[in-house]
């Protein structure tokens, strides 16, 4: 049974391929488009997929769509009618069916002998991060900013399946409330919740927390309702907020170029600090009911490390999974797991590797490297030799890009399109931001350490494999890992493990710890600012011309500028 899952048309389109349960391959449509958070048809993925391993479009048994086009278009127009906005509910009604038809017709024409299955957005989330977990019952929380109708979805799963406890339904969202305040912040909302994340630990939550008293507020049980007086983001395609909101905090939303100041640092301190205050109210609800040890979290704001690391601190939870990619790039994967998986008495594949999408041989990269030999210098080295080598270049303050195996799926490089760099260097921090990534000074930068030896250096002893959980550098080494610790003392860790496609990186850590005392790397992904991670060799060599790197790995070969 070969399945095809795809997710498109509100960010991050995905494409994966599932093979008796089993999944092969996945990417983002963004790697192959450069256009961040991509949420159209993903043809460039279809197509990449169907080449790589040599199938043909007639082999495809199903294809599985992330979720329900025709509910999410009836929310979209009930919203407007509910909202007086007739001539806009005709639009988005012509404009969702419009979309619906075509895109039938697209897979139709495309995967012949296919059959087609659409599923529910929060199914397909729950789909993808539990039955990615090793759980054979959890407590599930989706918390997203929108499916078809529902916003945050609470269930019980148990074997291969799972029953929904409860929900909220737009316009309530704990997602949209986030990316409300990313926008007044003058960020990109889908985008830049992150940067609030990051910026929250300069500000302090008491300056507005008593304002969200009436932006936000709870409901029955768990639940929670916003004041929609403050937010315009159901009645427009545009504008999140209203001027009520701006008018409620006795503060301006802040211009994307302006600069930011302590009343911004503030605001995000106090939208993080609620943002977790309801967070965790939800999951103490699905902690009464569920009266389980496990937790499996999935939506957009499962990538809110900050919260996430509180969650054994906060809740009864002992156990918690996040996979790679929780927002709509993994329900691609969720919603062909489901057709293998929900209701089956079938024995789970292991699903948990993140690295799934291109790879390029040594042979294609020395290819290409012969076009740049008036431009770099460049020796193919065995994997040891290159390790040898890339640990005294981190060693000597040296910032190395690393490119090897298959592409993460997932906002975060993993150590396949990485940055490398000392997370002992005080400097190193201002030299990656100015010089590297160009993006704004105040974003904190990942350590990547030894999964044995985490509880040496963070106040963690469990596993964080795709850096979904930000956790304490403990007090003694805040010092002499500055380049890692954030503002607040804290890191977004990930731990690795010494498997297949972590290997290389891993012996990296040991060859780190021998010659510098940690087995720790500072690590963030392969890219500049505003661009998506680097995919291939080719766009990898061009940003390296570009940028202040020092030194560039692809694969087996070892580059330097001239
Ligand atoms: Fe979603």
């Amino acid at each position: 049974m070969i399945s095809i899952g795809i997710s498109c048309f509100y960010h991050d389109s995905s494409v994966c391929l599932v093979k008796d349960g089993k999944v092969l391959l996945a990417v983002e449509e963004e790697r192959f488009s450069g256009i961040k958070h991509d949420s159209s048809f993903p043809d460039k993925s279809i197509n990449w997929i169907i080449k790589e391993f040599k199938y043909s479009f007639e082999e495809i048994d199903e294809i599985c769509f992330y979720e329900n086009p025709l509910i999410k278009t009836h929310r979209i127009v009930s919203t407007c009618l509910s909202n007086f906005q007739i001539i806009d509910a005709f639009k988005f009604a012509v404009k969702g069916i419009e979309q619906y038809i075509k895109l039938k017709r697209k897979l139709r024409w495309l995967f012949s002998s296919a059959k087609i299955k659409f599923n529910s957005h929060h199914d397909s989330h729950i789909a993808y991060s539990y039955l990615t977990s090793q759980f054979q019952n959890a407590a599930v929380l989706s918390v997203d900013g929108v499916g078809e109708w529902e916003t945050t979805v609470l269930a019980k799963a148990e074997g291969n399946d799972w029953e929904k406890l409860k929900s909220t339904k737009f316009p309530h969202s704990l997602g949209m409330f986030y990316s409300t305040f990313t926008a007044f912040l003058g960020f990109k909302p889908n985008e830049g919740e992150y940067k609030v994340m990051g910026l929250a630990p300069y500000g302090n939550p008491k300056t507005y927390i008593h304002k969200f008293r009436d932006i936000i507020y709870p409901s029955e049980k768990g639940i929670f309702k916003l004041n929609m007086k403050m937010f315009d983001y159901h009645k427009s395609d545009e504008v999140m907020f209203t001027s009520e909101l701006s008018k409620h905090l006795g503060l301006l939303p802040r211009l994307p170029n302006e600069e930011l100041k302590q009343e911004h640092k503030d605001l995000a301190a106090s939208v993080q600090f609620i943002y977790e205050m309801y967070f965790f109210r939800l999951l103490k609800e699905l902690h009464k009911q569920t009266k389980c040890d496990n937790l499996v979290l999935g939506g957009g704001c499962a990538y809110n490390g900050t919260a996430n690391g509180k969650i054994s601190k906060k809740t009864g939870f002992k156990n918690v999974w996040i996979p790679s990619a929780p927002s709509d790039s993994g329900s691609a994967i969720g919603a062909c797991l489901i057709s293998h998986y929900r209701g089956r008495n079938k024995i789970r594949l292991n699903n948990t590797n993140p690295y799934l999408g291109p790879q390029f041989s040594n042979e294609y990269i020395g290819g290409l490297l012969k076009y740049f030999n008036n431009k770099l210098t460049y020796k193919k080295l065995s994997d040891e030799e290159i390790i040898d080598l890339v640990s005294t270049e981190i060693s000597n303050g040296k910032v190395v890009a690393w490119f090897e195996g298959r592409l993460e799926l997932g906002a975060r490089a993993l150590g396949h399109r990485s940055i490398f760099a000392d997370p002992k260097n005080p400097e190193m921090k201002n030299r990656i931001n100015k010089i590297v990534k160009k993006r704004e000074g105040f974003r904190p930068f990942a350590p990547m350490v030894k999964e044995t030896k985490t509880s040496t250096y963070f106040e963690w002893d469990k596993e964080v494999p795709y850096m979904n959980q930000i956790v304490g550098v403990r007090k003694q080494f805040r010092d002499k890992l500055p380049a890692i610790t954030h503002i607040d003392g804290s890191a977004r860790i990930q731990t690795l493990k010494n498997d297949i496609e972590t290997k290389r990186v891993y012996t990296l850590l040991d060859k780190l710890e021998e010659k510098n005392g940690f087995p720790i790397v500072l690590n963030t992904s392969f890219n500049v600012k505003d661009q998506t991670m680097i995919m291939d060799p080719q766009t990898a060599i061009n940003t390296f011309l570009e940028i202040g790197l020092d030194t560039l790995v692809l694969e087996n070969y070892v580059i330097r500028k001239k």
